[in-house]
């Protein structure tokens, strides 16, 4: 379908290699807009960049490191000036307070929260200037509400809600036209669920019975598909949420309600 929601848009997608990353970057290209997929997994995103035709380019890039942002800018800049930054790189390693150590504390905090400040910073910096732009950040469910395992994970993306609060309240006072929202999905069948399956079924439960522990805490008893969070992000990016700054969206079958 091309509504051409997004065209004229420069988005770079950080995890645009894969799950919601690459839908979102396959939904933006198929709404007119062009995208840098920027991803740890260069090989992989350059592999979807090749198939998402002309509108795509690749880049290698670590969300923690600035130097990698920069030149994602200046990769972006070669389709024109950058009007949406996607931050949908993220990891998730579950284990209780007692069971995690502080290096993995230290590692989702490092790529999903200062990741997501980065890409916020450089962003807005890119952005301000231009002819304005919207930045979506994918926080998560257990942003808002967590679970026993989540510790890290779970302190990671409710940093991301209020960081991302307090950015978009920035570009308002500023008056800069920059919005900067973020999405709340549930459990969303992409290769981070996958490895929850993996680890599901290594401890003896079959993939059905960890498929439907996931799907069982939401409302609609299923998991998310990436192309669902994938729609709120096209939204978000659009035009057509020009009033809409500091949210939080759930993407979640029920969940939080
Ligand atoms: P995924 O594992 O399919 O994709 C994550 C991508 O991030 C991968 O391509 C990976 O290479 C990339 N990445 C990881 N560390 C990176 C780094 N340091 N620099 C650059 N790229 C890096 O997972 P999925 O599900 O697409 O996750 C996307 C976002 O959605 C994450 O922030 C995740 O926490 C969030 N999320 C996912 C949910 C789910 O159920 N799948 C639920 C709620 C939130």
């Amino acid at each position: 379908m091309q509504s051409g929601q997004l065209a004229g848009k420069t988005a770079i997608i950080t995890g645009g290699a894969s799950g919601i990353g690459a839908a979102t970057a396959k939904r933006f290209v198929e709404e007119g807009a062009s995208v840098v997929l920027a991803d740890i997994q260069a090989e992989k995103a350059e592999a979807l960049s090749r198939d998402l035709g002309a509108s795509a380019k690749w880049i290698g890039l670590d969300v923690t490191d600035p130097d990698d942002w920069a030149a994602a800018i200046d990769k972006a800049l070669e389709f024109g000036p950058v009007t949406t930054i996607v931050n949908s790189a993220g990891i998730s390693v579950p284990g209780s307070i007692e069971e995690i150590d502080l290096a993995t504390f230290k590692a989702t905090i490092s790529v999903n929260l200062e990741g997501v400040f980065l890409g916020c910073k450089i962003g807005v910096a890119a952005m301000r200037d231009g002819k304005g732009g919207s930045i979506i950040n994918v926080a998560s469910t257990l942003g808002v509400k967590s679970g026993a395992l989540f510790p890290a994970y779970s302190a990671s993306k409710g940093g991301v809600r209020l960081l991302t609060r307090s950015v978009a309240l920035h570009c308002t006072e500023q008056k800069y036209d920059i919005r900067v929202n973020t999405i709340l999905p549930g459990a969303i069948h992409t290769e981070m669920v996958d490895a929850y399956i993996a680890a599901g079924e290594q401890s003896g439960q079959t993939r059905d019975q960890v498929i439907d522990g996931f799907a069982s805490v939401h409302p609609m008893k299923r998991l998310g598909r990436p192309e669902e969070p994938a729609n709120a992000i096209v939204f978000l990016a659009s035009d057509n949420s020009s009033f809409t700054t500091g949210a939080d969206i759930p993407i979640d079958g029920g969940y939080l309600a």
